[in-house]
């Protein structure tokens, strides 16, 4: 099969690393790229916001699968352009990639089919907004309705920031993303993300991660687009996946299908496991950056064959079969992460630390004159595979310990909370 991925990141290095140890790959092609990805990939000039463009490129390659890693083209409808010049596409149309690119969207869907969320309200003006927080008091949840990076979500444990929070909506720290916003009752609880590959009809359960969204070691300091992942999350018991299928997933994929607007591609959760069950904190209909990483590193099946099923509809007889080991990913960002990170600085010794159950994955560098460079915020995505999560961080930090990047930096504990059960329960 010719393939063709759109995207840049880590996630995307691993989607590129995975798909090509698949036998059924002929050439693999990628826009835009990144310098990891050049190793797996023909990279493409081709911009990926003229959907017309990729879709003549399809056809001129004779690309059998595109394989969408990010939200934005989604959202923008891609999928629906090359669907509709009978292109097998892995990722949802723009009218099931609302479940992320609105909030809104996503808890009246909950609201409609009974979805186990927390309680919410929807807004288009501060002064409403502003009378429901009174009424409502802190803690609580101001999430701007649209995309925003990450960004977009204020999690207020006083009144007073809750009610900044509306102003800043309001008056456009998140462009056109906040003209609406959704408040929502505080949940507490431990997080866990959840993935299943989907059809349209059948979700296949696809693993599960934790992630750490803070720059800081501790879970402190500012949101980040996460600084490190680990798989499985032993936290999601069997029983909690079940609960999950059937409380959640379920229910969300008759719901959009009843709606004519079938969900296919990458579901992921984010969970709250409250006393009271799991609860869906939102959805992306894209994998996690850096989870993709963990997951992939696990799974044994050929990721090619599972990706082209989900895109035709036959999902319902597959499985995807893990190994036992867990996996566990530390991201290395640049100086100055997540403000303003400084661009530019050399990267060395790469082949030196990766090996035997350690893979790198390129998330935001750059070629220049034949050596290495840091070009974004989240650089480099170290990942190695143990007998336990403390294990596979052993490695991790180990091929850490041998890049040559004074330029970036890293979390050094990532794995924490995974790591605390383990000795507790071994
Ligand atoms: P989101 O972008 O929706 O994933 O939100 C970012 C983060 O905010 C989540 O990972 C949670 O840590 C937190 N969060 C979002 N919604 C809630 C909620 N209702 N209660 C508590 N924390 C939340
Ligand atoms: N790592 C969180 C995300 O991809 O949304």
């Amino acid at each position: 099969m010719n393939v063709f991925l759109i995207g840049s990141g880590g996630r995307e290095h691993a989607l590129a690393w995975k798909l090509a140890a698949s036998p059924l790959l002929k050439k693999l092609y990628a826009a835009p790229g990144n310098p990891g990805i050049a190793a797996h990939a023909d990279l493409v000039a081709l911009d990926i916001d003229d959907h017309d463009a990729v879709a003549a490129f399809c056809r001129n390659r004779r690309i059998d699968l595109v394989v969408v890693g990010p939200e934005a083209p989604l959202v923008a409808g891609l999928a629906d352009t090359l669907r509709a010049a009978g292109i097998a596409v892995f990722g949802p149309s723009a009218a099931a990639a609302q479940l992320e690119g609105s909030k809104g969207f996503t808890k009246d869907l909950c609201d409609r089919h009974a979805i186990p969320t927390a309680a919410y309200r929807r807004f288009n003006n501060a002064p409403k907004a502003k009378a429901y927080l009174r009424e409502k008091g802190a803690p609580i949840v101001i999430k701007a309705d649209g995309l925003a990076a990450g960004k977009g979500v204020t999690v207020a444990m006083t009144l007073a920031e809750a009610l900044e929070a509306v102003d800043a909506c309001f008056e456009g720290a998140f462009g056109a993303a906040g003209a609406e916003l959704v408040i929502e009752d505080f949940l507490e609880g431990e997080e866990a993300s959840f993935f299943c590959l989907c059809d349209g009809t059948t979700a296949l359960p696809f693993g599960t991660a934790q992630d750490h969204k803070r720059v800081g070691e501790g879970d402190t300091g500012p949101n980040t687009g996460g600084m490190g992942a680990y798989s499985p999350a032993a936290v999601m018991t069997p029983d909690l996946v079940e609960a999950t299928m059937r409380t959640i997933i379920e229910p969300t994929m008759r719901g959009l299908a009843e709606a004519g607007t079938p969900f296919s591609g990458v579901l992921y959760a984010g969970l709250m496991l409250t006393r009271d069950g799991p609860k869906l904190i939102e959805y992306n209909v894209r994998f996690g950056d850096p989870e993709c990483q963990v997951l992939l590193m696990r799974l044994e099946d050929d990721l090619l064959v599972l990706l082209k099923a989900a895109a035709d509809g036959q999902l319902a007889p597959m499985s995807a079969r893990w190994r036992d080991e867990a996996a566990l990913t530390v991201v290395m960002a640049a100086r100055g992460y997540p403000g303003t990170p400084e661009k530019g600085s050399p990267i060395a010794g790469l082949e030196a630390a990766a090996g035997e159950g350690v893979e790198i994955f390129h998330a935001g560098t750059a070629q220049v004159d034949g050596g290495l460079v840091a070009a974004g915020g989240r650089v480099l995505n170290v990942t190695a595979l143990g007998a336990s999560v403390a294990e596979a961080r052993e490695r991790a930090y180990a091929a850490v310990d041998r890049i040559d990047w004074p330029g970036g930096f890293c979390r050094r504990d990532i794995g924490w909370r995974a790591i605390a059960r383990e000795t507790h329960d071994g």
